[in-house]
């Protein structure tokens, strides 16, 4: 079968890498991917929103399923204008329809949703820009109902940077007001008000055709720049898989209290949803929340989730579109996994590119998965702001990371930057 894979990140490289380990593949496309997914298929550069280019490699090329990396095409409706094509009817897309990517493309959707299906979430108010000074008004008064710290969201996708938390309540009804200005453009014309729950936090991946569902394994990824989860957020600075306070007591609450209520919820809002859902989950006290939920895999989670899947995950991808998800089993590694980003200087601030990369020509003992890389007059180059995830595996996430740092040191760019303390807090 020749399969398209739609993204360019180090999820994307997981996934082409695993893909390209099946027997029933035949031709692998990536659009637009990196110099990495470029050694498990073939690079076609073609932008990830337009739509009819991709329909049009689809026909050329044959292709019977399409794998859709990142949420954008999703959220602008990839799903439904393949199903819209007449002659394209058929194939199979990983990813589900721009109804059911509105779970993170509107957090006001999300919380909605999780609210009219009982799913436990922080308390919440949602205010919309055009209500003139009422919403502001409102706003106050939610704030001085709930106790700080505020956690303010830009309703829209705001790549990864439209959460902010404040522990006075005048500086979030002032961020509020940026908010409504444009600072994170139409994003923040709806902002939703929630209460801050504390805890630890996890990241819970299932694969579903909208009726079944397999459990892939969870994750922890440190979003923070700096060391002990300080400075900025960043998409991501490594990961670990699987995470010990996951263990089945609290597995088994996030599948009856989350999971299958959500399944069910798309199912009785007559949503088709065939993909991934990642729920971004908090657990206090043993007890867990959503704090978001996400309509394709993590990154670099997926660097973590990926390696630890024994299953032929083209098979489960093609079960998955024919809607025959039911009774299928996925088999997990026992090994644990780590992965360490390598970034660029100054990330996630500005940042250069187009600096030669050495030291990934030697053999490590493990897997270089690439994020932002690409081949410039036949010399590997940083062309992002994060470079390449160092993943590892071993029978602890301790021998595992050490694997990974080992690595760390061997690849060297100009400005290269990585945290040393990933799993601190496990
Ligand atoms: P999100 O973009 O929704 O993933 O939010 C970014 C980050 O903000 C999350 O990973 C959490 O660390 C934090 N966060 C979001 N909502 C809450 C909340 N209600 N309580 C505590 N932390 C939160
Ligand atoms: N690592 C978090 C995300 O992919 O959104």
């Amino acid at each position: 079968m020749n399969v398209l894979l739609i993204g360019s990140g180090g999820r994307e490289h997981a996934i082409a890498w695993k893909l390209s380990q099946s027997p029933l593949l035949t031709k692998l496309f990536i659009a637009p991917g990196n110099a990495g997914t470029a050694l498990c298929g073939i690079n076609v550069p073609i932008a990830m929103d337009n739509f009819p280019a991709l329909a049009q490699l689809v026909r050329s090329e044959k292709i019977k399923l399409v794998v859709v990396g990142p949420e954008d095409p999703l959220v602008k409706g990839i799903s439904d204008y393949f199903k819209e094509q007449d002659d394209l009817r058929w194939v199979g897309v990983i990813g589900p329809s721009a109804a059911g990517a509105r779970l993170e493309g509107s957090k006001d959707f999300a919380k909605q949703f999780m609210e009219k299906f009982g799913i436990p979430t922080a308390r919440y108010s949602t205010f919309t820009l055009g209500k003139g000074n009422d919403s502001i008004e409102e706003a106050s008064a939610f704030i001085g109902s709930m106790q700080p710290p505020y956690v303010l969201k830009a309703d829209g996708l705001a790549a990864g940077k439209g959460v902010v938390i404040l522990n006075d309540p005048e500086e979030a009804i002032s961020e509020l007001r940026e908010m409504f200005a444009g600072k994170f453009g139409s994003a923040g014309k709806k902002v939703v008000i929630e209460e801050f729950l504390d805890g630890i936090e996890l990241s819970v991946f299932i694969l579903t055709d909208g009726d079944s569902w397999l459990l892939l394994p969870e994750a922890k990824d440190y979003k923070r720049i700096g060391e002990r989860d300080t400075g900025l957020n960043t998409g991501g600075m490594g990961a670990v898989s699987p995470v010990a306070f996951a263990n089945p007591a609290f597995m088994e609450k996030v599948k009856a209290r989350i999971i299958e209520p959500t399944i069910k919820g798309l199912q009785v809002s007559g949503i088709r949803y065939q993909g991934f859902i990642f729920f971004g989950l908090i657990n206090v006290k043993g007890e867990p929340f959503v704090i978001e939920y996400n309509v394709r895999l993590g990154d670099p989670e997926s660097e973590v989730v990926i390696p630890r899947i024994k299953s032929d995950l083209l098979e489960l991808f093609i079960a998955t579109a024919d809607g025959r998800l039911n009774g299928k089993q996925i088999e997990i590694s026992g090994e644990s996994a780590t992965t360490v980003m390598l970034v660029s200087g100054g990330y996630p601030g500005d940042y250069q590119k187009g600096f030669p990369i050495s030291g990934l020509e030697t053999d490590t003992d493990g897997i270089v998965f690439h994020a932002g890389t690409a081949i410039l007059e036949k010399q590997m180059v940083t062309n992002g702001g994060r470079v390449l995830a160092l993943t590892s595996l071993d029978t602890t996430w301790k021998k595992a990371l050490k694997k990974s740092y080992k690595t760390a040191k061997g690849i060297t760019f100009e400005g290269v930057y990585y945290r040393r303390d990933i799993g601190f807090d496990l």
